[in-house]
């Protein structure tokens, strides 16, 4: 069998590329926290609205006087903001000019498998089908050697386009803050580290009647690690072995890859100027392997986080959190309330899993003081509990490493193998078995967690979810009703080095 990306598991394992430390880290709470731009239809129609977006190239000074090449949405890191409407569709075309092929999948997205992104659904590029072509070693994992990796395992269900292809997403789902993202087989990590991620988000009337913050208070949040070199390039992969965030793991090389510079929405360390009154932020973990456990300090000591979202949208009624644990591709949609705070006082997003420069995220500056009207009902929306019982079939997904990668009931990723066999429209129960913690992503559905260890859910497992954070040891059960098109999805670890490692699986939707 295929054992994933060679090249990461020996550079990971061997720790060749330790952080630079003569790189110097930039001030933090400098730079403003930039808010990525909304996209504009190119045109709309009665059925849908039509986006057109060219993945390229692009440079940013993430640390202050020095570029860093990135691989952009429009050229832009994060890429542009898609703001769609509850059952208006959204088609959305890629054009592909950078060095390798690029697969697009909408995280969170109710899509059929067409537009779903699956692995080796590849577009391909001018420039990608030139190297694949070239005689020069096939892959390659260091960001800027110009050796674009063309693994691409055979696969005959593969839909291969190139230069162009369009993403036709239905969003006839709940309002909710999805993402989307790179998703190429055996190299979604180093595509999503260059910058392929962008925010998708839903809106619903349901959603717009309540009196949440709105407007400029309403923020998404994409926080993610990244590693430098000393020259303002990007480090992948990159190991620093005082970063640990399970200080029980020993071997730090499966971890995946850690960065040592916190960047919000592309910004390292930034700052909001706030205004006395409540803030709504779209919290995206965008981080490879970072698991984060966010708190907010300031001036009074500790300030609650109010979660009024998940993956798939609204909670029923708000949660309030000292700290929340977010884990890669996880959202949290939470409201903040600087309106006891008085000008001039600064409240720290913090991140109390992270050891030294990770160990904080962005900075929150009261400016101004003012009267607000926003609130966070008592009511948020109605979530109907998934009943168990109604279950037509249980199934066990065993997340498990083994010395060749980290594998999914006991193999590696194969296109084409199912499995599971899902019937359409039915409701199953899922448990999610691992010997290590990895975020588990389930493509197609939103679902909701059942059990941990036989137990009650855990504090972060509200409401509905597509991305559940399964710790060592643990069984997590999770109930979904599979009501898609038919065709293939998968499911994987969203730590996505573990996901380039191979630990992926199919399921068919039938
Ligand atoms: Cu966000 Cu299959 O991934
Ligand atoms: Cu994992």
């Amino acid at each position: 069998g295929r054992t994933g990306n060679a090249n990461l598991t020996t550079e990971l394992t061997s720790g060749l590329h330790q952080l630079a430390s003569e790189l110097t880290l930039p001030e933090p709470f400098r730079r403003p926290l930039p808010i990525p731009a909304v996209l504009k239809p190119t045109r709309s129609d009665a059925e849908a609205d039509h986006y057109e977006i060219t993945q390229t190239r692009g440079r940013a000074e993430i640390i202050p006087g020095l570029q860093t090449e990135i691989w952009g949405y429009n050229g832009t890191f994060p890429g542009p903001t898609v703001e769609a409407t509850r059952g208006r569709r959204t088609v959305v075309t890629h054009t592909n000019r950078l060095p390798v092929p690029t697969v697009v999948h909408l995280h969170g997205g109710h899509t059929p498998p067409q537009s779903d992104g699956y692995p080796t659904d590849y577009l391909t590029s001018d420039e990608s089908l030139a190297a694949a072509a070239s005689p020069a070693p096939a892959m390659s994992m260091a960001p800027g050697s110009g050796m674009p990796g063309m693994a691409m395992p055979p696969d005959k269900e593969a839909r291969v386009e190139h230069g162009s292809r369009s993403y036709d997403y239905p969003n006839d789902q709940r309002a909710a803050t999805l993402w989307y993202h790179d998703h190429r087989m055996d190299f979604t990590g180093p595509s999503v580290y260059r910058g392929l991620a962008g925010f998708h988000l839903v809106r619903d009337e349901e959603e717009a009647a309540l009196p949440l913050p709105k407007g400029p208070r309403e923020i998404p949040l994409m926080i993610c690690d990244r590693a430098f070199n000393a020259d303002g390039s990007f480090q992948y992969p990159s190991l620093d072995p005082t970063l640990h965030q399970h200080p029980g793991v020993q071997d730090q090389a499966m971890q995946g890859v850690l960065g040592d510079v916190m960047l919000v929405n592309g910004a390292a360390w930034p700052q909001l100027e706030v205004d006395t009154a409540r803030y709504r932020f779209r919290i995206l973990n965008a981080c490879n392997a970072r698991v984060m456990r966010l708190a907010l300090q300031g001036p009074g000591g500790a300030r609650p986080i109010v979660q009024i979202g998940s993956d798939g949208g609204l909670l029923a009624a708000p949660i309030s959190h000292r700290e929340l644990v977010v884990a890669p591709a996880q959202r949290f949609d939470v409201v903040v309330d600087f309106s006891g705070y008085r000008v001039g006082d600064e409240i720290t997003l913090l991140n109390l899993a992270g050891a030294g420069s990770a160990g904080s995220v962005m900075r929150f500056k009261v400016t101004r003081t003012v009267t607000d009207t926003a609130s966070v009902p008592d009511r948020l929306a109605a979530v109907e509990p998934l009943d168990p019982a109604a279950a037509m079939t249980r199934r066990t997904m065993d997340f498990h490493r083994y010395d060749a990668g980290w594998f999914i009931n006991g193999h590696p990723f194969d296109p084409a193998v199912s499995e599971a066999d899902v019937r359409r429209g039915s409701t199953e129960l899922w448990t999610l078995v691992s010997d290590y913690h990895h975020p588990v992503h389930i493509h197609l559905i939103q679902f909701q967690v059942v059990s941990r260890d036989g137990g009650k859910p855990g504090p972060y497992d509200a409401g509905w979810k597509d991305t559940v954070f399964v710790n060592g040891g643990e069984k997590v059960e999770v109930i979904a009703k599979f009501d898609g098109e038919p065709g293939r999805y998968m499911l994987h670890c969203h730590n996505l080095e573990h996901e380039d490692m191979t630990m992926m699986a199919n399921f068919r939707v039938v």
